[in-house]
């Protein structure tokens, strides 16, 4: 099977004054392309942190991440944030709306700059409509609820039509039922589309839903 995403060794601390805290110390890992992958782990094991780096966002301090055997720390800044924007999708811990913006422009933003406004804002509409949110596209974030949220962030991760995308606690903030309902949403649009899924979860009951599931443990995947 093809390996969508490789990554080797990585290697990542944040310096806090005098001490340096290492959070991810020799991860390995490859993700086959169309698994859906659910990584667990206690909370400050450094899950969004590895998510950061496997998504392009943050360079580990050693260690390489691989793309369709592309490099992407061995491109340039804007090589990577462009390479980012075509082919990855990001479901933040925190949504990371923008509150000037009503909810079809956020979906529509990631596209602003290779489609025509009109046909950005389409897709954005279908896409809204295929995670339930048809009827507020007039609204913008704060007026939305929790759920409401981070469905229109899901909507976002999808614009671009990802050939990977990474969730990082998509139902962490939810209740149970709201929750359910998110990750059938998308659930559905990963398997309609065969998009690769990457997901960070609290819950045994998600993590279950993914093809594999592993654990951050002590600064390595097990
Ligand atoms: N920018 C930063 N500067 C310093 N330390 C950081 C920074 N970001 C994260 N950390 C620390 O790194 C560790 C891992 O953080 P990370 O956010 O990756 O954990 P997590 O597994 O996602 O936790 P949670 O389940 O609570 O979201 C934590 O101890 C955290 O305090
Ligand atoms: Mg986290």
């Amino acid at each position: 099977m093809d390996k969508i995403l490789t990554c080797k060794d990585l290697n990542r601390s944040y310096s806090i004054g005098k001490t340096t805290l290492e959070v991810l110390k020799g991860v390995s890992l490859e993700v086959t392309t169309g698994e859906t992958l659910s990584i667990m782990g206690e909370s400050g094991s450094g899950k969004s942190t590895l998510l950061h780096v496997l998504g392009g966002l943050d360079s580990p301090k050693e260690g390489s991440v691989h793309f369709n055997n592309q490099s992407i720390y061995g491109m340039y800044t804007a090589r990577r944030a462009k390479f980012r924007a075509e082919n990855v999708g990001f479901v933040f811990q925190s949504f990371h709306l923008l509150s000037e913006l009503d909810i079809v422009e956020n979906v529509a933003l990631p596209a602003m700059a290779k489609r025509s406004k009109g046909d950005a804002k389409t897709r954005a509409r279908e896409l809204l409509d295929q995670v339930g949110l048809s009827d507020r596209v007039g609204h913008r974030p704060q007026e939305l609820s929790g759920g409401e949220q981070q469905r229109v962030a899901m909507a976002r991760a999808l614009m671009n039509e990802p050939d990977i995308i990474f969730c990082d606690e998509p139902t962490g903030n939810l209740d149970s039922k709201t929750g359910e309902k998110v990750l059938n949403y998308l659930f559905q649009l990963v398997e309609a589309r065969r998009h690769t899924l990457v997901l960070v979860t609290h819950s045994q009951e998600v993590a279950s839903r993914c093809s594999r599931e592993l654990f951050l443990k002590d600064g390595r995947l097990v």
